[in-house]
């Protein structure tokens, strides 16, 4: 992004950039921070690129990332057995959209980690949580060897750079009515994630936070996952961050899905 320098991110002295990389141009950087971490890499190792040619994002769709938003990936080395390693999608999730609301944008978050800006719902921010197991001694459970967090925010962009002219994406330029500072707003991102991440191991204080800024709670929702689509109210997550829908057959709990917001009765879209 615009004037990010190893020098400058590095300035920050936040733990989680402690060994940075910043590109002009990658394919993407949740490959290149792939590669690092399988070279060993440390915790805090932080890949940025101005543009990404090859960014994907979740089930390996593209992701469009021209000059000016803000594409980055993490190399993290949490201490989580491999059970708990979606924690750190809903985790990165509740920290992005602090950092977002910390500068004036109306976002929240829908299930699982899609950070949306109200109102209309449209998406400015896609996380990429990924995770490598590591097996464990006899007897023992399998563990998280290392997580790459993969962060695409739509900042100092118009719409049509992304190449979508519909409703349902938005940029921090857009809805803020000027560019943000790069480096400041890198800041906020690693502050806020840095916080949630520690507390990692009090996943329910980070779903109470969740819980407050999600906009798919007590929302008629359609959830399409494995073929199959479901809908119901969303009621709750489960401990462990699942959804909880409310269907005719009784309450699911859903560990994977995209989720599409009904209208309500009575609801009318406004153009
Ligand atoms: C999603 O599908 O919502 C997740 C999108 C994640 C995009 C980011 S941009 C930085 C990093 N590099 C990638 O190739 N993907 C992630």
């Amino acid at each position: 992004m615009n004037g990010l320098t190893e020098a400058s991110i590095l300035s920050l002295e936040s733990p989680l950039a402690r060994v940075v990389e910043v590109h002009e141009a990658l394919g993407s950087t949740q490959e290149r921070a792939r590669e690092l971490a399988r070279g060993g890499a440390h915790h805090g190792t932080l890949v940025v690129a101005g543009v990404q040619t090859g960014g994907r994002g979740r089930l390996r769709r593209a992701w469009g990332s021209p000059e000016g938003g803000l594409w980055m990936s993490l190399v993290l080395r949490p201490n989580l057995e491999a059970a708990a390693a979606p924690r750190l999608t809903q985790a990165a999730a509740v920290a992005v959209a602090k950092a977002l609301r910390e500068i004036g944008a109306n976002v929240g978050i829908k299930w699982p980690n899609d950070l949306l800006v109200e109102p209309g719902g449209r998406k400015i921010c896609g996380i990429l949580a990924e995770s490598s197991i590591r097996a464990a001694g006899r007897g023992e459970a399998p563990r998280v060897d290392h997580a790459v967090l993969g962060v695409g925010l739509n900042a100092n962009l118009d719409l049509e750079d992304l190449g979508v002219t519909d409703r349902e994406v938005a940029t921090l330029r857009c809805e803020l009515g000027r560019d943000l500072d790069p480096l400041d707003l890198l800041r906020r991102l690693l502050q806020n994630l840095d916080a949630e991440l520690e507390r990692v191991h009090d996943f329910a204080v980070i779903l109470d936070d969740w819980r407050v800024l999600s906009v798919t709670l007590g929302e008629r929702v359609r959830v399409k996952r494995l073929g199959e689509v479901l809908e119901g109210l969303a009621v709750d997550v489960s401990p462990e961050g699942a959804l909880l829908l409310q269907t005719r057959d009784g309450v699911l709990e859903l560990y994977e899905g995209e989720v599409e917001r009904l209208l309500r009765e009575g609801d009318a879209y406004t153009s």
